[in-house]
């Protein structure tokens, strides 16, 4: 599975950042009123431009003849005409904040966007913004705003929003504490260690808290429970936490989405998960050094569940059965000891089921599951079933290194959505099928390490070479957008434009 996530981290790390392009220059509108500028206030935002490297930005339509209200990016209060949002984002802005940076003539900003530019240098300090009483949002994301953030910011006592993601910040002050209104703060793919941050438990509003992909160390402190509003609790993936799965966890009782992933976390799966029965749809507990058994009785609306990376053992819980919302099931490279979970199949949803490196064993049967398959590093023997042909719309099936013996079915040759097929290191025998020639859209294929005649590699060359590469590309891109729907799906929406990759397995 490492080479397939491998590069399907390339492909969404190359989505993203098409995502991101295609996202950024739109959206920057300005917002006319019958009020003209402040002059003082035109001049300062002229000064503010100067002050950085514009390299091709919105900032062109700037000119010091006309009404500052119209200019792209700003928008001013319809009364006082004085300008209250200020949306530079994506502008091509490059350079070093200073604490008399002239933003502090705009008294009145309420919203100040600077995402995605490459500012450098101390964060801006707030009190360089002169009546700091009425800054409600500021989103400094995707910049280059390097280590410690400036204790002062606690000042800003009006944000609901705060968004620090993907900058080089090394410490939270302790003042964020003082930030009690806000509902969104994400400090998320930074370079943040030590334990958790304790000044944010007193940040009893927030419904969204990013701290993924930092360097956090240590156990998640017991009184979170104050955090009762959170939604999302997948700001913890990709650190290094340690312990056991806090059981207090299961008292957040809004949670949808928990991401635990790549982690440190051991012990058991607390069964007290089963208290977020009513909410959560997804749960990745993948890439920790859990053990013991998977859960059995909880979840009922779950539609992704990743416990794939750990140690997990014994057999999948027949009560599996119940989960009828699950679209995706990995539970790949654990100690799984079962036969073929053919009762999986009566799930209605269940798209992508990741079996790989466990111990399964016996003969598979008849499946239902339409897009992807892998069952690859286990113990699975007998005939592949000719049935595997009535899954038109597979689009990746991975069977290798089990003990398959037979040939490969003919009927392989009516998955005609299929793109990567890998069978290697079987026992297969007999030929090839030639049915396999008139998949279209395959442009992966393994075949090697069986007893299989009949490859004709000049067939094979012909076919990867009718089919671009891309084709491939756009298989795992699907996979992987369907593989975790909230985690990848809606890039826009949650992680707006989340360059560096989640899947990092
Ligand atoms: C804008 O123009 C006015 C005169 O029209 C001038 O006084 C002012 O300095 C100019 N501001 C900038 C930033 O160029
Ligand atoms: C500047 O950006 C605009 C879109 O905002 C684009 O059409 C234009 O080609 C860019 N110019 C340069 C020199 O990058
Ligand atoms: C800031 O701008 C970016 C890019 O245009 C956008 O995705 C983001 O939602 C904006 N932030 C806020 C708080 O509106
Ligand atoms: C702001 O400070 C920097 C360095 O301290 C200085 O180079 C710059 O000229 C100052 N800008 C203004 C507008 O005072
Ligand atoms: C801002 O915070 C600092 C310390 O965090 C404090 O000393 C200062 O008085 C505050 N300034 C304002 C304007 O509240
Ligand atoms: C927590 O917020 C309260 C106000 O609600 C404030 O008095 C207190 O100082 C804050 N604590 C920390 C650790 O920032
Ligand atoms: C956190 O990182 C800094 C360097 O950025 C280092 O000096 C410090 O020792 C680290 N702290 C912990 C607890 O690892
Ligand atoms: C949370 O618990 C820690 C100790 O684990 C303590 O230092 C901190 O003051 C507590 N904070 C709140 C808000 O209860
Ligand atoms: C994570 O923490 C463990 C100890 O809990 C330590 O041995 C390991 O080196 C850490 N890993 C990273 C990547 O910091
Ligand atoms: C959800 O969990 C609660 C408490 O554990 C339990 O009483 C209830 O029956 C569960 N509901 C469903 C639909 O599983
Ligand atoms: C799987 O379980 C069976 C008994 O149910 C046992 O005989 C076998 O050795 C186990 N295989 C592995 C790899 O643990
Ligand atoms: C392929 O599908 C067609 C109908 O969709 C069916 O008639 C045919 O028997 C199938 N071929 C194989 C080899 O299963």
């Amino acid at each position: 599975m490492k080479g397939f996530w491998n590069l399907t981290s390339t492909i969404s790390l190359t989505l993203s950042i098409l995502f991101l392009f295609g996202y950024n220059y739109e959206d920057v509108s300005a917002v006319p009123t019958t009020h003209l500028c402040r002059p003082e206030q035109r001049d300062a935002l002229l000064q503010f431009k100067n002050e950085f490297e514009v390299l091709n930005s919105s900032t062109e339509s700037w000119m010091n003849n006309s009404d500052c209200c119209t200019w792209e990016g700003i928008t001013c209060d319809a009364k006082s005409g004085e300008v209250i949002e200020l949306d530079l984002s994506c502008s091509n802005l490059r350079g070093k904040f200073y604490s008399n940076s002239s933003l502090r003539n705009l008294h009145s900003l309420t919203t100040l966007n600077l995402s995605a530019n490459d500012f450098s240098g101390q964060i801006i300090d707030p009190s360089s913004i002169v009546d700091l009483s009425y800054l409600t949002s500021l989103d400094l994301s995707f910049n280059s705003f390097p280590g410690q953030i400036l204790s002062s910011i606690g000042n800003l006592s009006h944000l609901t929003y705060l968004n620090l993601e993907l900058n080089q910040i090394s410490e939270i002050p302790s003042s964020f504490g003082n930030l009690n209104q806000l509902t969104t703060l994400d400090v998320a793919v930074n370079r943040l260690n030590g334990s958790f941050p304790i000044a944010l438990l007193n940040l009893t509003k927030l419904s969204y808290l990013g701290l993924y992909e930092n360097q956090f160390t240590g156990t998640i402190p017991h009184n979170i429970t104050s955090l009762s509003k959170l939604t999302t609790f997948d700001g913890t993936s990709h650190n290094n936490f340690s312990g056991k799965i806090p059981s207090f966890i299961c008292d957040l009782g809004s949670v949808e989405t928990l991401d635990l992933s790549n982690n440190n976390f051991n012990g058991s799966i607390p069964r007290c998960l089963g208290n977020l029965n009513y909410t959560l749809t997804d749960l990745n507990l993948g890439q920790n050094r859990l053990h013991g058994g998977l859960p059995g009785n909880i979840f009922a609306n779950l539609r992704a569940l990743d416990l794939g990376h750990n140690k997990l053992m014994g057999k999948l819980p027949m009560s599996l059965i119940n989960f009828s919302s699950l679209e995706v099931l990995n539970v790949e490279s654990n100690i799984i000891n079962d036969t073929f979970p053919i009762w999986l199949s009566s799930l209605p949803e269940l798209n992508i089921l990741v079996l790989r490196s466990n111990a399964f064993h016996g003969p598979i049967h008849q499946t239902s599951f339409p897009k992807a398959l892998d069952f690859s590093g286990n113990k699975f023997e007998g005939e592949i079933p000719s049935s595997i042909g009535l899954l038109k719309e597979l689009l990746m099936l991975n069977l290798s290194n089990n003990a398959f013996t037979g040939h490969i079915p003919s009927s392989m040759g009516n998955l005609t959505a299929l793109e990567s097929l890998d069978v290697s290191q079987n026992q297969l025998s007999g030929e090839i099928p030639q049915e396999l020639g008139s998949l279209s859209f395959l442009s992966y294929m393994n075949f090697s390490h069986n007893q299989l005649t009949g490859l004709v590699l000049s067939w094979i060359a012909a076919v990867i070479g009718v089919i671009p590469g891309i084709a491939f590309g756009w298989v795992i891109g699907y996979i992987l957008f369907s593989y975790k729907p909230q985690w990848f799906m809606n890039p826009f929406a949650r992680n707006k434009h989340r360059i560096s990759s989640t899947t990092t397995h």
